[in-house]
């Protein structure tokens, strides 16, 4: 059914409770692939282990993640949702490509070096080699593009690196991916609303810095009313303005307004009213996904059911690549 189509893959960690960053940036992006492209959406679980997690959150955010893959909008018959550790081929690539991957390279990764600094009691090989297992998940489905926050390039940089690499070694083998990253001013990279001049991280400890997909609506209206803006008064994007210019970023995202537009919208206004706008347009967008989820959680049955269809189509395709890359570099295969 799917054979002469292009393919997508993209990937969340179930490492915490998803932000707009994690929807604006990724997620609300990928349905717009499901026709055109034969998709796949893993949770990655695996690279959620390089940094501690508790077992039992962990496994209940796995289920929400899935669960909120469908309630933006992902149909499981469009679209192979899946979990990673489900499909035991990511571990054995990524595996293989870390064979191909220099410590020099991984030595250059902001996010080894940022994550390295949060967990200094647990920088561990995996958090490490995190960028042979993404590549990993990435080539195995011999993807053409995946959709990703601009914090995702250097990480897509390097899977394109080693492909070619073993390509050059072995002849073609992997397709060389594509990152598909929104515009900055349409979610590439939506800011923490506390610190504007970070990035807006699921795992961040200060709950006023992140709105979740998953808020009440009053949570997150209360969070925007906090967020961080500068001592001027102008509706206006601009340096010295970070804050300003993120909140005029995340209203454009949920109504397709023009940075002008909204600034001509709110001339004259202070910041109080422009706050208010924003917390209820995205509590008011993300009021239908939080209502699907509410009902698709309650169904773990259904959940198991989709991970066990995702898991078989993904293992279909990833076979494929894993026979090749095997006979490739001399590895023996029995006939069964
Ligand atoms: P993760 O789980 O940190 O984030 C999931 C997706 O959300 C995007 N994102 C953001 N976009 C805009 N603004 C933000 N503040 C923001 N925060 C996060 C990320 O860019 C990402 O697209 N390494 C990946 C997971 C992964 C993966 C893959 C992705 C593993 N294997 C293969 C693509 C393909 C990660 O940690 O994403």
């Amino acid at each position: 059914m799917f054979n002469d189509k292009k393919v997508v893959f993209s990937g969340v960690q179930p490492s915490g409770n998803l932000t707009i960053g994690n929807y604006l940036g990724a997620i609300r992006n990928f349905s717009a692939f499901s026709e055109e492209y034969h998709c796949y959406y893993c949770v990655v679980d695996e690279h959620a282990i390089t940094v501690r997690q508790v077992p039992a959150d962990l496994r209940r955010r796995t289920y929400e993640t899935l669960a909120l893959y469908i309630a933006c909008g992902l149909d499981p018959e469009k679209n192979t949702l899946f979990v990673q550790s489900h499909v035991p081929a990511h571990a054995e690539l990524g595996w293989i490509l870390d064979c191909y991957t220099m410590f020099g390279e991984l030595s250059r990764m902001t996010q080894f070096k940022d994550k390295s600094a949060k967990n200094a009691d647990n920088i561990n090989a995996g958090l490490f080699t995190y960028p042979a297992l993404m590549a990993a998940d990435i080539l195995l489905y011999q993807t053409e593009l995946v959709p990703v926050g601009v914090d995702q390039k250097q990480h897509l940089e390097i899977a394109r690196d080693i492909a070619e690499r073993f390509n050059g070694i072995y002849g073609e083998t992997f397709v060389v991916p594509e990152p598909y990253i929104p515009p900055t001013t349409g979610g590439a990279k939506i800011m923490s609303l506390a610190e504007p001049t970070k990035k807006m991280s699921k795992s961040d400890e200060n709950e006023n810095a992140v709105v979740r997909i998953l808020d009440s609506r009053d949570t997150i209206i209360r969070k925007f009313k906090r967020a961080v803006t500068d001592s001027g008064s102008e509706i206006r994007c601009g340096e010295g303005k970070e804050g300003i210019t993120n909140l005029i970023g995340i209203y454009s995202c949920f109504t397709g307004k023009t940075t002008e537009e909204i600034e001509r919208e709110f001339d004259g206004k202070g910041y109080g009213d422009f706050k208010l706008a924003v917390g209820e347009t995205c509590a008011d967008a993300l009021t239908p996904v939080r209502e699907e989820f509410d009902r698709l959680i309650a169904d773990k049955a259904y959940l198991e059911s989709v991970m066990v269809q995702g898991a078989e189509a993904a293992y279909k395709s990833a076979r494929k690549t894993m026979s090749k890359v095997r006979r490739k570099i001399g590895f023996i295969e029995l006939k069964k």
